[in-house]
């Protein structure tokens, strides 16, 4: 007979599951780092996991992590690096529509390995100039193709000749000339490019770089060869590209609850945008605002539901199961929570409102259940083990903090005592506000004097790529289901245990009483 105890009545009564618990706790507001959750009988190897989550009927994610629809962290780059690990990337709206719909379309064809917008140089540009871009923007790669004024490939520019020693000469005395690149023709990728290029790369030793071309030779993008054994190594990666049903990356976008010059819901400019949204094959459209349990976010999804019957719907935020309700019976299938947890967010200061998280997502997860809507834990986490405490209780988590320091968020780095830093910053910042973002926190967009900003501009110190970030999240999650015997997502829901800890316990939790000499991450 199999040893295996599942049950013991005193741990029963001191480790209890959310009902219990949350309700035994319901004069108080908790968050992450107040609870802790217990071990529970495993069988589970953390390896073993799955982490697939459906936001929609239609939609599902590999691994259940998002990042945030912020200008500071999520454009094409950071949706391309979220969808190729199996998450999704929201696309923020502080920018012109047009280039919202060009920052999808970015990602919708994006075809994995190849760079299609490779760094290129010009045939009268000196090599210095070559290097002081190199320093300036502080690329780790040297070799450049080279197109000329009328736009097509004129040849490639080695490393090897990109040194001090030739600085004077100009890039046209010195490339590759056109005849002696090897290319290939866009439409002769078909579809498996990677596998296309893989092959090319076996077939020409030595050769590491595949410029794809147009009819008019015209530069369409790049291969290298380190990409293509990057990708191909992957592979064998547990954790599967998000894709939709066409093969393409997945991708959402945020919009928000726009009003006109006479202050009513702008329905046409709304209806238009998601239109031409839907129409370059965005996964899922949310509807993003700091309060979402309002006449505004309710009648704008309720539009959208009814003119995009089968669009997935993000909405909110809200932090109330009457919220949850709302936004449910307005048509959204999946709704954010969080109010005031973000890094960045300074609401509960300003505007003495928002629930610590947990006990939000609890009240929100147990109308949800009966709406058949996924709850969205968004905003707050700061290390793997908030996502599992957040898992027990949603489906996804939105990350902001976490990803805003990658390579893959948008902005410059900058240096300071000797440090590098990343721009992070609130949505309901001046600057954000400023820049467009007002409508989200419901304050005057053409009236810059009367924002009340509720978030702060911050820096965020440069993380590694979101690969790697992503890698150490999934890895903690994985343990966390492990110890807890969870092989998927809704085994962690059905099976988690809390118990609160005391201040002296979440000392206890982290390092103490020794010198650091090398962090975790
Ligand atoms: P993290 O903690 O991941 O939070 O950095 C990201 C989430 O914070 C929300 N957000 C804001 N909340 N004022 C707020 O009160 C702001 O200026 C602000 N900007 C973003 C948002 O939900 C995001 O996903």
């Amino acid at each position: 007979m199999a040893l295996k105890q599942e049950f013991n009545a005193i741990d029963a009564e001191f480790y209890q599951p959310a009902e219990t618990f949350f309700t035994a706790h319901r004069g108080l507001a908790l968050t992450y780092d107040d609870v802790t959750l217990a071990t529970l009988y495993s069988e589970i190897l953390p390896r073993d996991t799955q982490l697939d989550t459906e936001l929609a009927e239609g939609l599902s994610l590999n691994i259940p992590v998002i990042s945030a629809d912020m200008d500071t962290v999520t454009e094409a780059r950071m949706a391309i690096a979220m969808a190729l690990n199996g998450g999704l990337g929201l696309i923020h709206y502080n920018m012109p529509e047009k280039q919202q719909l060009s920052e999808l379309s970015r990602v919708k064809n994006h075809v994995h390995g190849l760079i299609q917008d490779p760094i290129k140089v010009a045939p009268e540009q000196l090599i210095g100039e070559v290097l002081d871009m190199i320093e300036k923007r502080r690329f780790a790669f040297s070799t450049f193709p080279v197109v000329g004024a009328d736009g097509r490939l004129a040849g490639l520019l080695s490393g090897h000749v990109v040194k001090p020693r030739y600085a004077r000469r100009k890039v046209a005395e010195a490339l590759t000339p056109r005849n002696q690149v090897h290319t290939i023709k866009q439409n002769e990728l078909g579809a498996n490019p990677i596998a296309r290029a893989d092959k090319f790369f076996t077939d020409h030793p030595g050769i590491h770089k595949l410029l794809v071309v147009d009819e008019d030779d015209r530069l369409r993008g790049l291969f290298t060869m380190s990409d293509v054994e990057r990708i191909t190594q992957e592979r064998s990666a547990q954790f599967k590209l998000a894709r939709d049903a066409r093969f393409r990356l997945v991708c959402g976008a945020a919009v928000s609850a726009t009003r006109n010059a006479f202050g009513d819901l702008d329905r046409d400019r709304i209806l238009s945008h998601v239109d031409a949204l839907v129409e370059r094959g965005v996964d899922i459209v949310a509807v993003s605002t700091a309060h979402g349990h309002t006449k505004g976010v309710g009648d704008t999804v309720r539009m959208l539901r009814d003119a995009f019957p089968n669009l997935p719907l993000l909405a909110g935020n809200v932090t109330s199961a009457a919220g949850v309700e709302f936004l449910a019976d307005c048509g959204a299938n999946a709704i954010k929570v969080g109010q005031g947890p973000g890094s960045i967010c300074t609401t509960r200061i300003v505007a003495g409102v928002g629930i610590p998280q947990l006990t939000a997502l609890y009240t929100c997860s147990r109308v949800a259940q009966e709406k058949h809507v996924a709850i969205v834990a968004d905003g707050g986490i700061t290390k793997s083990g908030d996502i599992v405490k957040a898992l027990t209780l949603a489906h996804a988590v939105i990350c902001g903090g976490l990803f805003a320091g990658c390579p893959e968020a948008p902005g410059q780095m900058m240096e300071l005592g000797g440090k590098l830093y990343k721009q992070y910053r609130g949505m309901g910042s001046l600057a954000a506000m400023k820049a467009g973002s007002a409508a989200r926190y419901g304050q005057p967009a053409n009236n810059t004097q009367k924002l009340a900003p509720e978030g702060v501009e911050a820096l965020k110190e440069v993380s590694p790529s979101t690969d790697r970030i992503l890698a150490q999240l999934i890895g903690g999650i994985q343990s966390g289901m492990g110890y807890l015997g969870a092989a998927n997502l809704a085994q962690l829901r059905e099976k988690a245990r809390y118990i609160r800890v005391s201040s002296a316990g979440m000392r206890e939790a982290a390092p103490h009483d020794v010198v650091e000499v090398k962090t975790g991450s």
